[in-house]
C-alpha cells in the first residue's frame, strides 16, 4: 500500500492580535494512495486547517508535508501554485458553483482556467459530469439542480483536471442521507475505479463507515486512527 501524502510534525500556530491558538499540534499521518481517508472531530478541532495545509493552500507554521516523497511546504509560491493547479482538487463546503453558468459550463469553466485547450475542454466536462451522474443535467443552471446535485457538479469540477489528491470539506455536510450516501458511493467509485485519493471531514458516522482510514482530531491532534 503505498503513501501518496505524509505530513511530518505539522504545527500551525495563528496568531490573533495578542494571543496564540495553536490549531494544530505535531501532527503525523500517512495518506494512502487511491484511498478514501476521513478526518473527524469536533467543530473547531482543527480539520480545516489540516486540509487546508495538505493541499498546500496554507503552510504551516513547522513540520513538513511530502507529495509522493517530495516537500510541497519548503518549495517556491510558483511550485507550489503548480501543484495547487495540477495534482489537488478541492470540493468545499458551501459548493460555490457559479450561478450563472449551467453545471458544463461551471466545470468546463474551471479547465479553461487550468489552461485545458477547448476541445479537450469539453470531452472532459462531458465525461466528468457524466461520472457523477448528471449526463442529464448539463445545461441546468445550478438553481435548477438539487443541493446533491450541485456537490455532485462541484465534484465534477474537481475532478476535471485529473488531479492526484481530492479534499473535500463537509461534502456532505447539507445534504440529506440519500445525498450524502450517494456522494460517498461516488467518493468509491472515484478511489477503487479511478486510483484517485480522496480526503474529506465529517460528522455523521453513517459516512464514517464507508472510509478505508478514518483519523479523529481532538482540540488539534490526532488522537484515534483506524
Ligand atoms: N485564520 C485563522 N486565524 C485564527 N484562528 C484560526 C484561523 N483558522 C482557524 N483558526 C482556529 O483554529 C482552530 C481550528 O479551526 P478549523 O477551522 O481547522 O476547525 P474545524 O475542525 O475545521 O472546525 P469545523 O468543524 O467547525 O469546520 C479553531 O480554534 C479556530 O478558531
Ligand atoms: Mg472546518
Amino acid at each position: 500500500m503505498s503513501v501518496i501524502l505524509q505530513a511530518n510534525g505539522i504545527n500551525r500556530i495563528f496568531q490573533v492580535g495578542k494571543t496564540q491558538v495553536h490549531a494544530l499540534k505535531d501532527i503525523n499521518m500517512s495518506i494512502r494512495e487511491a484511498k478514501l481517508t476521513m478526518l473527524r472531530g469536533r467543530s473547531g478541532s482543527g480539520k480545516t486547517t489540516l486540509m487546508n495545509i495538505l493541499g498546500a493552500l496554507d503552510k504551516p507554521t513547522s513540520g513538513d508535508v511530502l507529495l509522493r516523497d517530495k516537500s510541497i511546504v519548503n518549495i517556491s509560491e510558483a511550485k507550489r501554485d503548480k501543484i495547487r493547479r495540477n495534482e489537488i482538487g478541492f470540493v468545499f463546503q458551501s459548493v460555490a458553483l457559479i450561478s450563472n453558468m449551467s453545471a458544463y459550463e461551471n466545470v468546463e469553466f474551471g479547465l479553461r482556467v487550468a489552461g485545458v485547450s477547448g476541445s479537450e475542454r469539453r470531452e472532459r466536462a462531458e465525461e466528468c459530469l457524466r461520472l457523477v451522474g448528471l449526463g442529464k443535467r448539463m445545461t441546468h443552471r445550478p438553481h435548477e439542480l438539487s443541493g446533491g446535485e450541485q456537490q455532485r457538479v462541484a465534484i465534477a469540477r474537481a475532478i476535471a483536471h485529473k488531479p492526484t489528491v481530492i479534499f473535500a470539506d463537509e461534502p456532505t455536510a447539507e445534504l440529506d442521507t440519500l445525498m450524502g450516501l450517494q456522494v460517498l458511493s461516488l467518493f468509491r467509485t472515484l478511489t477503487e475505479d479511478k486510483k484517485l485519493t480522496i480526503v474529506m471531514t465529517t460528522h455523521d458516522p453513517n459516512m464514517m463507515e464507508l472510509a478505508d482510514h478514518v483519523y479523529t482530531l481532538e482540540d488539534g491532534e490526532i488522537i484515534d486512527e483506524r
